[in-house]
């Protein structure tokens, strides 16, 4: 465990050929008896191991428990079976392939007896079918012998938070103010804030990959305020909109004089947010020179600004965020691949839009309500039909769109309802790159325009009164937008 108590840290690659490896020759008795201890008087998190092979099992018993894991470890699933009421695991971790009973059979006999336990099952090269298929009757996951300490201990977390089993935060985030800010009522999106809450408490490094929009930020900021860190400073940087000259000395900080223009000392990113959380947006873009330099600061804990020639400690948490799938950029060779594991402890996936309708009229109403009290706007709402629109909408752009979307309709509604025609013209209006909000606004009142020349057939008085305005102010209008009365009026014979 390193200085930040974060587990993962220390842990070197674990093999099934590591020869530091203690031999047990014991093939009846389990590695660590753990179940001896009083689990009442502990509050570690009880894995029980189960394979047929000695000497991994005793591998991943120490490593587990270097861990801090309460890990009791038997060598077959008839012993796995006796153990589960004494020791009472959070996580069963077994081989799938073992004399006597087996993985899959353990499985179903413990899912008889109780649902919410995760099995994660440990397979050879030869048996990854039977793995997979052992996951679509429910089995938590699967790892392939060989497999890296990290990724048994982040599929063990990810088991501990769908299973509910990890720590509680302490203290006053019990209530819900961490989360204050986002705005849900669906089921998946109330999965995903337990899963973030119980990340949070554990100081590991948390990604969040989701499309665009979806509240990557908000949910950054929510994983600090439900951390122990919560009063120390949150820093945010956007690796994608920093100039690859300049994202070194934002994060790490520099000395005045080490490259042209540098006239003052500059205290990074990491040392301001020194015992707080960094937040990297888009680290998916970060320049792979500075990845590496990033990686060394995440393995070592301590940052040297540019042109320096000291080190200074530092304690922080990282978040980092894309929209990226960064698993295919590290296959792509764009992102290294030991900085993706390092990111990657926890990941949490915000889902899109569109697998949360329930969420959508919640969150209209909300941006509603705040947006004409920005407008000053007095308090708009949406028509019944405007808003079964919105929910009923594709929504590729997410919780950010709606919001735009929200936001052209409080600007344009003359009216305090919003109607479904605003709501359905603002929805299909798709500009080929995202425009400024002024733009928008001019675009939409020059159609709107059209439409009700058409329609009064450029009777200025009707035009006026229905757009709720007097005949300068719509005369104006027209002029602004290049329009001509004359030109929609019918010509009479
Ligand atoms: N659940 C929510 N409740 C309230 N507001 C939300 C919610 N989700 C997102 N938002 C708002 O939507 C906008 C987009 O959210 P955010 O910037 O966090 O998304 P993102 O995933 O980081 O987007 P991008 O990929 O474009 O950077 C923000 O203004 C945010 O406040
Ligand atoms: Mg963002």
């Amino acid at each position: 465990m390193d200085s930040r108590g974060t587990v993962f840290v220390s842990l070197a690659l674990l093999d099934t050929n590591d020869t530091a490896v203690k031999k047990n020759s014991s093939q009846n008795t389990s590695v660590n008896n753990s179940s001896k201890s009083n689990n009442a008087m502990t509050n570690k998190r009880r894995i029980l191991l189960v394979d047929d092979d000695a000497d991994l099992l005793h591998l991943i018993s120490v490593r587990l428990k270097a861990n801090g894991f309460d890990i009791n470890a038997v060598n077959s699933a008839e012993t796995a079976l006796t153990r589960l009421s004494v020791f009472r695991p959070h996580v069963v971790v077994t081989d799938l392939r073992m004399p006597g009973m087996d993985g899959m059979e353990l499985f179903e006999l413990i899912q008889q007896r109780n649902l919410r336990l995760p099995v994660i099952m440990l397979t050879a090269h030869g048996t990854i079918p039977e793995a997979v298929a052992a996951t679509q009757k429910g089995v938590f996951s699967y790892l392939v012998k060989p497999f890296d300490a990290q990724t048994l201990l982040a599929h063990i977390e990810k088991a501990l938070l769908q299973s509910g089993e990890m720590e509680q935060p302490e203290g006053d985030v019990s209530d819900r103010q961490w989360r204050s800010e986002i705005i849900s009522c669906s089921h998946v999106m109330e999965n995903l804030l337990q899963q973030t809450r119980a990340a949070a408490v554990t100081d590991v490094s948390v990604l969040i990959q989701s499309q665009t929009g979806t509240g990557k930020e908000l949910l950054a900021g929510a994983v600090h305020k439900a951390s122990a860190r919560r009063d120390k400073p949150f820093m945010a940087l956007n690796c994608a909109a920093m100039p690859e000259a300049l994202l070194e000395s934002e994060l790490f900080g520099h000395v005045a004089g080490s490259f042209t223009g540098a006239h003052k000392t500059h205290t990074g990113l990491f040392q301001a947010a020194n015992r707080g959380t960094v937040f990297l947006d888009e680290i998916g873009d970060m320049p792979i020179a500075a990845q590496a330099k990033l990686l060394r600061v995440l393995e070592q804990h301590e940052v040297r600004p540019v042109g320096s020639t000291e080190t200074i400690a530092v304690d922080v948490r990282i978040i980092a965020a894309t929209h990226h799938d960064l698993a295919e950029k590290v296959a792509q060779g764009t992102f290294r691949e030991d900085l993706f594991y390092r990111l990657n402890v926890i990941t949490l996936e915000l889902p899109p839009l569109s697998e949360r309708r329930e969420d959508i009229s919640l969150l209209a109403n909300h941006f509603c309500q705040m947006l004409s009290a920005r407008h000053g706007k007095g308090s708009l709402r949406f028509a019944p039909e405007a808003m079964e629109l919105l929910v009923s909408a594709p929504w590729p752009g997410n919780v950010r769109q709606l919001l735009n979307i929200v936001e052209q309709c409080v600007v344009l509604s003359s009216t305090p309802l919003i109607s479904r025609a605003l709501a359905e013209r603002a929805l299909r209006f798709k500009p080929d790159r995202l425009i400024g909000l002024n733009q928008a606004r001019e675009q939409f009142e020059h159609d709107y325009l059209l439409r009700l020349l058409n329609m009064t057939e450029g009777n200025i008085a009707l035009a006026a009164r229905l757009s709720e305005r007097n005949r300068s102010e719509f005369y104006n209008l027209l002029r602004r937008h290049g329009l001509d009365p004359a030109q929609f009026r019918k010509v009479t014979e």
